[in-house]
């Protein structure tokens, strides 16, 4: 009997110990390490490891140490040990963000200069353990890794003024930026739409600016807009701002406040109306977009702001204060005998001069508080203020230009770090502003332009995504539309280019993606959607998931698990409606993908333009026009549709051979909201070997009422070798509409020929 319970109980021991950890995590580091060498064996993380450091790094071991217990069930020791992690400063590393990570079988030291740099080795480590875990050991695989970071600046941005989140979600937002070596929260703290900080010197700002009577309901651009009828509102007290700060600060995250001046001003106007040119009553915004009413240069105005920038340095540690300075439309000022007279008393030459005036004096008072201002490329208009940082949001040119006049800048062109931008080209995903940006894009963003010298090049800072959140209600829409491409941004900025590969991106971001779930934020499900593309003859279908079963119908059904199972490029000889989906098994892990091609004339001959696309609005190139796909009914950013800013644009479509012409059939987008405009007029010219047989005088174009502008043209039988379509820009956009007084955007879809 003894023998008996002997034996259970060594067996029992046999099972313990046969009981394997699970396998280490294998390096699938986001942004990629600079070195890194995988090395034979593990260390055991347990709650027999030894934490410690050297005094300056001791908030880190804290952090790490918290993170542990918190997140991962481990309760290290300070004193009995089988393993240990040290914290060490070594001098001889340079940047102030480096650091070295060498995991040994039973040491681990992480070692930097600053605290900083240390902080940036616990986060590589813990993705090298699991985002869960039950049991009482880890195994981390045994490494080598340095690393630094190329770029100082590594930002995400929250507008937090279109729509407001709680306290615990710009926590969340803020840990995930640190987790991704992001180093800087720019927060949108002031609009049209909303006033967010509490300024204790001026209480309306919180009983009337943070308050608007409504909201707009869908897009902007719906017709008839429709609004909730719900007060919407809100503001951080400065307790809530300054434990923000204090726990961006523990993650090594410098939070920078914008205040936006002049424009973008309506809901401070709204509360305390001399501060507005015509000291009109207004009311805090409720839809989207520029307003006319901005501040008025005027000694109250100077009073007012000075008052708001003492108390928002006494809350935010920060070298930078962002004075926003876009958008600020000049009819308020072109109107007022005080701004005509004060353009006169100071020789400025314009209201673009008075705005730089305007900034610069701001720029001054701010300077003499120990503060640097930052402010979007617009501070370019009329001179830059003297110590100005340049944001470039309108393109690259803003960053450019600063470079070239010694600033510094920050690069967050709307072509690859607007993530308030559509980032699939499904029909059904959930609506966005606008623009098309998907993952790849912004994972192939070079924050240097080319067009700097190697001098000019020190002056990029790095680079920022912007989350503007007019079409985002909730933490979850915000999670949706930041991740994942903030963690491809995070490679931008951190990660040598020649270190980059967006196939190996994408492996590692699935990883990555896991410890979203753990801390239950959900992402976009970019990895797993179809994407596709038709070069003429054949239809290729792409997904970058794990698990690719893509299924697809050739007759307008909704494919399902038994469908056909895609193999290789599709054949398309007719029209054809092509629906797909990704599989896991019998379960859809994406959403439906649905095209629609018309082999029509054109498709595959050979177009030509006068001038490209704008890079924000040129996903499928000059081909997306004449390539057999029309592009969203919906939306006009995705890749078929083409976007010109301010320009004429003639076409010229090869045919070949002679073709006989009947119709051409173009759709125009008309979404004035947003700058665009269908043409006023159009025209055609027909050429047989290169002499003109027919031309059309300007046809002019009448159904501009409706989003979308169909321009369907009949012609008689035309023999044709080759076209070409004169469409001139709609011109400036009248006042009274947003964009009033700069040039109007053209958007082309598919041109058919029949
Ligand atoms: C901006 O997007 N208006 C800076």
């Amino acid at each position: 009997m003894k023998i008996f319970k002997y034996l259970i109980a060594f067996s029992l021991t046999l099972i313990q110990c046969a009981k394997k950890l699970p396998e280490p995590i294998q390096p699938s580091i986001i942004p990629i390490p600079e070195f890194q060498n995988t090395k034979e064996g593990t260390f055991i993380l347990s709650n027999k490891t030894q934490l410690s450091s050297d005094t300056d790094l001791s908030v880190v071991q804290t952090y790490f140490d918290d993170f542990l217990k918190t997140n991962l069930n481990i309760n290290t020791t300070s004193d009995e040990n089988t393993s240990s992690i040290h914290f060490s400063i070594d001098s001889k590393i340079q940047n102030d963000e480096a650091y070295h990570l060498s995991i040994n079988k039973n040491k681990i030291e992480i070692k930097s200069k600053t605290a900083k740099g240390a902080f940036y080795g616990v986060q590589t480590l813990l993705q090298l353990l699991p985002p869960k875990n039950e049991a009482n050991e880890i195994a981390i695989q045994c490494i080598e890794i340095k690393d630094k970071p190329q770029f100082s600046y590594r930002g995400m941005h929250l507008d937090v003024a279109r729509h407001m989140f709680p306290v615990s979600f710009i926590k969340k937002y803020i840990d995930v930026i640190a987790s991704l070596k992001m180093n800087t929260f720019h927060w949108h703290l002031t609009e049209d739409q909303g006033w967010r900080i509490e300024i204790k010197k001026y209480p309306k700002l919180q009983e009337i600016a943070a308050y608007r009577d409504e909201t707009l309901i869908g897009h902007y651009n719906d017709q008839p807009q429709q609004f909730d009828g719900k007060k919407y509102g809100g503001y951080y007290t400065q307790e809530e701002i300054k434990e923000i700060v204090a726990y961006a600060s523990k993650r090594f995250v410098t939070i920078i406040p914008e205040i936006e001046m002049p424009g973008h001003s309506q809901a401070a106007i709204a509360a305390y109306p001399e501060l507005g040119c015509t000291k009109d009553t207004v009311k805090v915004a409720t839809k989207w977009g520029m307003y006319d009413e901005v501040y008025c240069p005027t000694e109250t105005t100077f009073t007012f702001l000075e008052g708001v920038i003492d108390e928002v340095i006494t809350l935010f540690p920060s070298k930078y204060i962002h004075i926003g300075g876009d958008e600020a439309p000049k009819t308020k000022w072109k109107n007022s005998t005080f701004c005509q007279q004060l353009i006169k008393e100071n020789n400025l030459k314009d209201e673009h001069e008075l705005q730089s005036y305007f900034i610069s004096r701001m720029e001054k008072y701010i300077n003499s508080k120990g503060k640097q201002i930052i402010g979007w490329d617009e501070i370019l208009e009329g001179g830059l203020a003297p110590n100005a940082t340049v944001m470039s949001w309108r393109g690259t040119k803003g960053a450019i230009e600063a470079a070239k006049q010694k600033h510094p800048v920050i690069l967050t062109p709307t072509s690859h770090c607007y993530f308030d931008y559509y980032q699939s080209e499904n029909e059904n995903e959930p609506i966005a502003i606008g623009g098309f940006l998907p993952l790849e894009k912004v994972y192939t963003f070079n924050p240097i332009p080319p067009e700097l010298t190697k001098e000019e090049q020190q002056y990029v800072l790095g680079a920022q995504g912007n989350i503007w959140t007019e079409y985002m209600k909730t933490p979850e829409k915000v999670a949706y539309m930041a991740f994942p491409r903030a963690i491809a941004l995070a490679e931008v900025v951190w990660s040598k280019n020649e270190l980059k590969n967006y196939d190996n991106f994408k492996k590692r971001l699935i990883h990555f993606q896991k410890r979203l779930d753990a801390k239950q934020i959900k992402y976009a499900n970019d990895l797993n959607e179809v994407s596709g593309e038709f070069n003429g003859t054949t239809y290729s279908l792409h997904s970058s998931s794990e698990i690719k079963n893509i299924r697809y119908t050739l007759d307008g059904s909704t494919p399902n698990y038994a469908s056909k199972l895609y193999t290789q490029p599709i054949s398309i000889s007719k029209n054809t409606i092509l629906n797909a989906a990704n599989f896991d098994e019998e379960k859809q892990i994406s959403s439906l993908f649905t095209t629609t091609i018309n082999l029509h004339k054109g498709v595959g001959k050979t177009i030509t333009l006068n001038t490209d696309p704008h890079s924000s609005y040129n996903a499928g190139g000059k081909n997306a026009l004449i390539n057999g796909i029309s592009g969203s009914n919906k939306r006009y950013g995705d890749k078929e549709w083409l976007g010109f800013s301010g320009k004429d644009v003639k076409i010229t479509i090869d045919l070949d051979d002679t073709t006989t012409i009947n119709a051409i059939k173009l759709r125009f987008h008309n979404g004035n909201g947003q700058w665009i405009y269908a043409p006023k007029k159009i025209k055609f010219d027909f050429f047989l070997n290169d002499s003109i047989i027919t031309t059309s005088d300007f046809i002019t174009i009448n159904n501009r009422d409706s989003l979308l502008c169909n321009v369907h043209t009949k012609f008689q039988n035309i023999n044709a070798s080759k076209i070409d379509i004169d469409i001139p820009n709609f011109g400036i956009i009248p006042e009274g509409n947003q964009g009033a007084g700069y040039k109007a955007w053209t958007f082309i879809d598919e041109i058919i020929i029949d």
